[in-house]
């Protein structure tokens, strides 16, 4: 028995051990008096401002109505609440005290000044990948930024989400700092391409799955998955059932990126966001090398699931409705109206699984983000007020099933599910 107890006690100390180790690799030591840097000069901290765009840094760190960068936005996990932190240069609260190796090691090995490791609601697991060179910029940035004095709100996660081991250990699961290896068969231009998408774009952080942990286990995994609490479905850019963008013209590619709508499909949700306050901003040749990368990613079909028929009094339903509420803009024949309104006939995005951007949609309405490609967008209205949920049903199974479109009709179920996951 004793010998039992002894044996597991040591393969524990020895997990414990890999653990710990896991979590220093590829960490640099920083020097305890280490000082916050000298200034920069207006180009470093010009290409920081283009890079925090890159890698949308403004988002997530500004809470509504609150100062850019201040932090204290919270970011719903299926594991609690994480909050962005301060990163303006105030010492006491933002990270004014911290060294250009603070901020290196907190992109690069996600792990505050202080050494706690941090919440991969941070992408870090995205941005290791970005160069020493980029993340001296972002700094230089952030440095050249007003100070504002906002003190960091505690993180809310459950136990044991909340603990340090158990981050350690999910770390030493699925995290591994590094940086982007160009690949040599590949041109100067894909490459560009693959660093932006892969890093700072962290375009994965919502196309890819997630394990129960909310891990994504594989950096080239592109295929789909569906935002965790938010319940917006980020669709598969491998797919071409759904949103891989090979066989489109490059142009169109880039136009999407830019102006949030190209004669193929309209941004919405959380794309919207990724677009109104990243990738309008990026300069003309690192989107062409984003949309090189994209349109080279593997091709992986999806699966559809059966074809699902509508009853005929839901689909008589839907054509009222559809007719009542929705021809107007999107046309008898789903053929919308070009540079303002969706064609539905023919467009992916109808006939997504799960239905749950569809949904969204109809509930909430919408506005593809006002960009310079696109200043002045339609939008569409919101109906949660003057459609039910067999309402919903009826008319989206509609449109899934007219025109040529072969979807799966939406049941009356997923309708009040995603409801309650947009208003809860
Ligand atoms: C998806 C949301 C999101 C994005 C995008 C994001 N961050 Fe954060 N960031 C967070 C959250 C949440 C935390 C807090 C994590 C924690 O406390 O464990 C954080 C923490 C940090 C920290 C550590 C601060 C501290 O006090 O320990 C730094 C530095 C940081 N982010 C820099 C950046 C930079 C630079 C960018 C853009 C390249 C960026 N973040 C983009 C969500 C985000
Ligand atoms: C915060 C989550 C999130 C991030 C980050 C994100 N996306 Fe998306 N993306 C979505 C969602 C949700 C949709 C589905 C809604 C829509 O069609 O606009 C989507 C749709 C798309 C589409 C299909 C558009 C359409 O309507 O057919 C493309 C292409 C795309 N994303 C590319 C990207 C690229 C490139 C990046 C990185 C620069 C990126 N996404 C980052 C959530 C995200
Ligand atoms: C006033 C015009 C208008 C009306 C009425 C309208 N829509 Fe829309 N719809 C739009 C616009 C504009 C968009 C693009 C929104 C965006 O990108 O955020 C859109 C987007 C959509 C999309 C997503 C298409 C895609 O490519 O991602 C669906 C599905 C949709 N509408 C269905 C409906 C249904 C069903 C109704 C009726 C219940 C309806 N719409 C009524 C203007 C309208």
């Amino acid at each position: 028995m004793k010998r039992i107890l002894a044996a597991s006690l040591v393969v524990v100390l020895l997990l414990a051990a890999a653990v710990v180790l896991l979590n220093l690799r590829d960490e640099e030591p920083i020097d305890a008096s280490s000082q916050p840097s000298a200034p920069a000069s207006a180009e470093q901290i010009a290409r920081g401002a283009y890079l925090a765009q890159a890698g949308s840094c403004m988002g997530c760190h500004t809470a509504r109505g609150g100062a850019a960068y201040a932090g204290g936005r919270g970011l719903p996990t299926p594991f609690g609440t994480v909050y962005a932190s301060n990163l303006t240069p105030d010492v006491q609260t933002g990270i004014g005290s911290w060294s250009r190796a603070h901020f290196w090691r907190a992109l690069h090995n996600g792990r505050s000044r202080d050494g706690r490791l941090l919440y991969p609601a941070f992408p870090y697991t995205n941005y290791t990948s970005v160069t020493r060179e980029d993340a001296d910029a972002l700094y230089a940035y952030l440095m050249s930024l007003a100070p504002v004095v906002q003190e960091n709100r505690k993180q809310e996660l459950r136990f044991p989400f909340n603990q340090q081991a158990a981050l350690a250990v999910w770390r030493a699961l699925y995290f591994r700092p590094g940086q982007y290896k160009p690949d040599a068969a590949r041109s100067a231009e894909w490459n560009r391409g693959a660093y932006l998408v892969g890093g700072l774009g962290h375009c994965n952080a919502c196309h890819a799955s997630r394990n129960v942990l909310g891990a994504v286990r594989d950096p080239l995994d592109f295929n789909g998955g569906l935002i965790p609490v938010q319940n917006w479905y980020a669709p598969s850019l491998q797919s071409p059932e759904e949103a891989s963008v090979a066989d489109w013209d490059r142009e169109q590619v880039i136009t999407l990126l830019r102006a949030g709508v190209s004669q193929h499909a309209s941004v919405m949700g959380p794309m919207a966001e990724v677009v109104r306050r990243s990738t309008q901003y990026l300069s003309e040749p690192d989107l062409r090398a984003m949309a090189n990368f994209l349109q080279s990613l593997p091709l992986a079909h999806r699966e559809k699931p059966p074809a699902v028929a509508q009853t005929p009094a839901s689909a008589a339903r839907g054509e009222r409705l559809y007719g009542q509420h929705c021809a107007r803009c999107h046309g008898e024949q789903g053929e919308g109206a070009p540079g303002a309104y969706p064609a539905l006939a023919g467009n992916r995005a109808v006939t997504l699984d799960p239905p749950a951007n569809l949904v969204h949609v109809v509930l909430a309405g919408g506005f593809p983000p006002a960009t310079t490609g696109n200043p002045r967008p339609f939008g569409m209205p919101p109906f949660a007020n003057d459609l039910n949920d067999e309402d919903i049903a009826a008319v989206l199974s509609y449109i899934r099933h007219s025109w040529g479109n072969q979807g799966v009709a939406v049941s009356v179920l997923e309708v009040n599910r995603y409801r309650r996951a947009a208003w809860p």
